[in-house]
Order: C-alpha cells, then sequence, then structure tokens
C-alpha cells in the first residue's frame, strides 16, 4: 500500500477532488476526529470498496465540544492514524488547521432542528450544530460520492441524512455497523481515556443493551419493563452514572412507550470522568465475539 498524502489546506483538498472528479473518479469520504480505530477502518475498507480516490479527513472540530468538554484532551495521533489509513488504502488525508476551517470572520452555522434536540443533544447544547456545520464544510471541499458514518453514533448518523436530504446535497450516506471488541464494548476513540478497572464497568452498556434487545425479542414490547431491564444492569455498576436511557423511533427519533422492530434504545453513561454511548435496535439486537 503507498502512503496516503497529507493535504491541510481547503484550496488544495478542493483542487485535487476537483481533478480526480474531472478524470470521471468517485470519491469516498470518511469523515474523523482521527485515533482511528477498528470502527473507523471498517468504514474506511468500505469507502476503498466503493469509490476510485477514498479521502479521509481528520479533524478535531472546535465547534461540536461544549464548554469543560474533552476538546483539549481529546487524543491525537496522526503518525498512528497515517498507518492505519495507509492499510486501509486511503490515498488523501485531509488534516486541516482549525485557522482553515474556521477563519476569522466565520458566521454560517447549518442546523437540523428536530432530530438534533433529544439524546446527546440535549446532553450536550450546539453539539450537533457544530458537527453538521463541519461535515456541511467538508462536503463542499470534498464533493464525495459517498460519505461513510458509524452506526455507533446513530442520532449523528440520523442528523446528517436529514441535513442531506434537506439541502439536497449530491452525497450517498452510507451507514455501517457498530465495531465491538471481542467482550462487547463498542469501539470509540474515548475508550482510550479509560483506566482498566472503567473498562470492564464500561461493559455494562453493551450487557444492558444485549439483555433489553433479548427481552424484547422474546415479546416483551412494553418500554417501562425494557427501561427497567436496562437500569437494573446500569444501575448495579458502581462506576456508572447514567446520563440516558432512550427509546425512539429509529428514523423519526420520536419517543415510543410500545417498542417495535425498528425501536432505537439508545443509552449514554458515565463511567468514572468518561462519558460513552451505545445503541441498539431492539429488532435487530445485538452480538459479539465472546456472545456468538
Ligand atoms: O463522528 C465524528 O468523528 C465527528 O463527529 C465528525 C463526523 C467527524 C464531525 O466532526
Amino acid at each position: 500500500m503507498s502512503e496516503p498524502f497529507i493535504i491541510t489546506s481547503v484550496r488544495e483538498m478542493k483542487e485535487r477532488a476537483a481533478a480526480a472528479r474531472a478524470e470521471g473518479a468517485t470519491i469516498s469520504f470518511v469523515p474523523t476526529m482521527g485515533f482511528l480505530h477498528e470502527g473507523h477502518a471498517s468504514l474506511m475498507r468500505e469507502g476503498r470498496r466503493r469509490g476510485d480516490l477514498l479521502v479521509l479527513s481528520i479533524f478535531v472540530n472546535p465547534t461540536q465540544f461544549g464548554v469543560g468538554e474533552d476538546f483539549e484532551s481529546y487524543p491525537r495521533d496522526l503518525g498512528r492514524d497515517r498507518r492505519i489509513a495507509r492499510d486501509c488504502g486511503v490515498d488523501i488525508i485531509f488534516a486541516p488547521p482549525a485557522r482553515e476551517m474556521y477563519p476569522a470572520g466565520f458566521q454560517t452555522w447549518v442546523n437540523v432542528e428536530t432530530v438534533s434536540l433529544p439524546l446527546c443533544g440535549a446532553s450536550r447544547p450546539g453539539h450537533f450544530r457544530g458537527v453538521t456545520t463541519v461535515v456541511a464544510k467538508l462536503f463542499n471541499i470534498v464533493k464525495p460520492s459517498f460519505a461513510f458514518f458509524g452506526e455507533k453514533d446513530y442520532q449523528q448518523l440520523t442528523v446528517i441524512r436529514r441535513m442531506v436530504a434537506d439541502l439536497n446535497m449530491e452525497v450517498e450516506i452510507v451507514g455501517m455497523p457498530t465495531v465491538r471488541e471481542p467482550d462487547g464494548l463498542a469501539m470509540s476513540s474515548r475508550n482510550s481515556y479509560l483506566s482498566s478497572a472503567e473498562r470492564q464497568s464500561a461493559l455494562c452498556l453493551s450487557r444492558a443493551l444485549y439483555s433489553a434487545s433479548t427481552l424484547y425479542r422474546s415479546g416483551v414490547v412494553s418500554v417501562a419493563a425494557l427501561r427497567e431491564e436496562v437500569l437494573g444492569i446500569l444501575e448495579r455498576e458502581p462506576d456508572a452514572r447514567v446520563d440516558y436511557v432512550e427509546f425512539r423511533d429509529g428514523e423519526s427519533l420520536e419517543e415510543r412507550e410500545v417498542a417495535d422492530d425498528h425501536t432505537l434504545l439508545a443509552v449514554a453513561v458515565r463511567i468514572g470522568t468518561t462519558r460513552l454511548i451505545d445503541n441498539v435496535i431492539v429488532g435487530r439486537g445485538i452480538t459479539w465475539k465472546e456472545k456468538c
């Protein structure tokens, strides 16, 4: 595999992408904040399969972090990311500095209304405005045919699909299944914050989702009963502090009191100081290596 080419300027990224399109190439695009893991690798591999040119962006986007959140401490390691990107066949890494994306005078925001409000939107006000603004900018710069996002950030994927539909953007959004560690923990760059004891405690998230979706699949459709099952598991874990446990329609994100096959169960839990999220579509259920 050849080394990915690193671009830091918006102008150069636009020119490279335009030249590729002029030659008839289709562009696959994987937007990330770096500190890549196997979840990102699955997006890059699918991008490699679908497009002629594979572009990865690495940008820790300041506007999607709230006051007191982990923007400063967010893990960064471009050398390591570059090796993972190379092994996944990435052609270009776009890694702009913040001043390229948000030059002096910047004042335009993209805000998706209803689906941005609940869940992480309620816990992290302004978060999705930052996400949709930066993703819209990245789409305008790269103009990809396909863009890849993980279902681990289910609400983010829903918000981005809404933005693309509402603003008539010409990009196909491809959602990819959550990648889990062999013991069930959903892969996330933030897992690197966990001590080994916290890492064990964090397994309560996938255990709770597994239990609730198994209960649903055995015929229990009452959200009150399913929530009780989830809270029972999460609250037994001394290190865990529940932020939310919610049952919502998998498309509109409207609240549900009776679950059906399309119901999303989404949880956010603090393990020590680390906030983790995970989810399952209850009708699909989840599994991982040690559960196979
Ligand atoms: O999922 C992420 O890593 C980020 O939210 C994204 C989509 C790259 C926007 O900064």
